[in-house]
């Protein structure tokens, strides 16, 4: 039996979290530029969103480019923005034709003009279709993303639109850039690193961390049901003890 026959369909995420990481060392593995380890980066991304599309997962967040990123040699930047374009402009009708919906959480004003012309142009396209929900982190920090909301919930607070004693967890959740989506219950992060790097800091509370050595590159299908798998052994308890969680709530309700 593979693996995909393994996979309890009653028991998937309905969001995933990935860290594509490992992209420069697998391309410099091979002798390569790093920048070829990103446009190999770019099949696994397809691969997954089609994985993922066809399980019936909701939503799937990819970590594309972190705030800290822009400090990489502008050469790797200029490249990682216009394989950014170049994809979006081949994917686009893809992603609609697969019922696949396109959102970017992010800094999206920081974003080169012809990317954000290129992303909205694909998030309008997709916004009718109602399977997978792609997000892609771009100029994505965690805590850039909880200063703008802050920045955002005192303004409310001055105008009157927000009573300060109000705030709770839901309406925080509000003033986020992922408002929309709920929390994800599995992050993957790739090529051997045990580090979050800036990413979800607040919506990963109780999310179920995966880690594997795979180079992004080299995660395609196989990779993603072996880390649903093991997503698929572990006792979500969210603070309780394991006896309650075996005798009362369903575990992955
Ligand atoms: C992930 O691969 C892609 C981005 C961060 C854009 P890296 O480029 O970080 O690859 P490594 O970690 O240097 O191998
Ligand atoms: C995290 O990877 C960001 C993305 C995958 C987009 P990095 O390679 O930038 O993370 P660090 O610097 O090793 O923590
Ligand atoms: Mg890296």
């Amino acid at each position: 039996m593979d693996a995909l026959q393994s996979v309890d369909r009653t028991k998937l995420p309905q969001h995933i979290a990935i860290i594509m990481d490992g992209n420069g060392r697998w391309a410099k593995e091979r002798g390569e530029d790093r920048v070829y380890g990103h446009h190999e980066g770019v099949v696994s991304v397809r691969e997954i969103v089609n994985g993922c599309a066809e399980l019936g997962i909701s939503y799937l967040t990819l970590y594309a480019f972190s705030t800290e990123n822009w400090n990489r040699p502008k050469e790797e930047v200029n490249a990682l923005m216009e394989l950014l374009v170049n994809t979006i402009r081949k994917e686009a009708e893809e992603l609609k034709k697969n019922n696949v919906r396109m959102h970017v959480i992010g800094d999206f004003c920081s974003l080169p003009e012809i990317c954000q012309k290129e992303l909205n142009e694909a998030i309008d396209m997709t916004a009718a279709n109602t399977g997978l929900n792609l997000i892609l982190a771009l100029s994505y920090s965690s805590r850039w993303e909880m200063i703008d909301a802050a920045k955002k919930m005192a303004a409310d607070a001055v105008s009157g639109k927000l009573k300060p004693e109000e705030i709770n967890d839901t309406i925080f959740h509000k003033y986020l850039n992922t408002a929309a989506f709920p929390d994800p219950e599995l992050m993957i992060r790739t090529s051997g690193e045990y580090r979050i790097s800036n990413f979800l800091l607040y919506q990963l509370a109780y999310a179920e961390l995966y880690f594997t050595d795979v180079h992004w590159p080299d995660f395609r299908k196989p990779q993603l049901y072996e880390a649903l798998l093991n997503y698929q052994q572990r006792e979500r308890r969210f603070g309780k003890t394991s006896e309650q969680i075996q005798t009362n709530t369903p575990q992955h309700a």
